[in-house]
C-alpha cells in the first residue's frame, strides 16, 4: 500500500497526472474517485483516456453507469456511480466482469460502492485547494510494486 499527497496547481497538472498514470495502468487496475462535484473526476477520467491512446470523446456515463471505450492500449470502461442507490445495480451491469477483466476501470463517486472496489485498487480523493484550479489528490495505491509511481 502507497498513500500519497499530490498538490495539483491548475489542469495542466491535472492532465500531466492523468496521462502519467495511464503510461503505467495495467489491465484490471481500478482506479476509484471520490470526490465532491466540480473537483475534476471526469476531467482526470479524459486524461487518463487520453494518455491510453483513446480517440473517442469521453461523455459522463451517469444515466449509463458505465461506459466501454476500446480504441487505446487497454480498453477503459468508465463509471459514473452517483445514481445508483442500491449496490444490486452493480450486480445488474455486471460490474466484476469489468473490475476483474481485461481493461482499466476508472469510478467516478467510488465512495457509493466502496464496499464493491477490490481490494486492490487505487483510490483518488480529490479536494479542492484554495485557488480556482488548485486540487489536492489523497492517493492510497494498493494496486502493488508492479506499477510506476505516479508523483509529479
Ligand atoms: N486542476 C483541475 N483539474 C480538473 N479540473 C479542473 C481543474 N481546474 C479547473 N478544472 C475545471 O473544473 C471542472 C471539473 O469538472 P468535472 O471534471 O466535470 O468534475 P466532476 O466530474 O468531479 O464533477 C472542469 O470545468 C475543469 O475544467
Ligand atoms: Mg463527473
Amino acid at each position: 500500500m502507497e498513500r500519497s499527497k499530490i498538490n495539483i496547481q491548475n489542469e495542466i497538472e491535472t492532465k500531466k497526472f492523468g496521462m502519467r498514470l495511464a503510461d503505467s495502468a495495467k489491465a484490471g487496475d481500478v482506479i476509484a474517485l471520490i470526490g465532491d462535484l466540480g473537483t475534476g473526476k471526469t476531467t482526470l477520467t479524459k486524461y487518463i483516456a487520453e494518455g491510453l491512446g483513446i480517440t473517442e470523446t469521453i461523455t459522463s456515463p451517469t444515466f449509463n453507469i458505465v461506459k466501454e471505450y476500446r480504441s487505446g492500449r487497454l480498453p477503459l470502461f468508465h463509471f459514473d456511480v452517483y445514481r445508483i442507490s442500491d449496490p444490486d445495480e452493480m450486480f445488474e451491469i455486471g460490474y466484476e466482469e469489468y473490475f476483474y477483466g481485461d481493461g482499466v476501470c476508472v469510478v467516478e463517486w467510488a465512495d457509493i460502492i466502496e464496499d464493491l472496489l477490490p481490494e486492490d485498487a487505487m483510490i483518488i480523493r480529490i479536494s479542492r485547494g484554495a485557488g480556482e484550479e488548485e486540487r489536492v489528490y489523497d492517493i492510497t495505491d494498493n494496486r502493488g510494486s508492479a506499477n510506476v509511481h505516479t508523483g509529479n
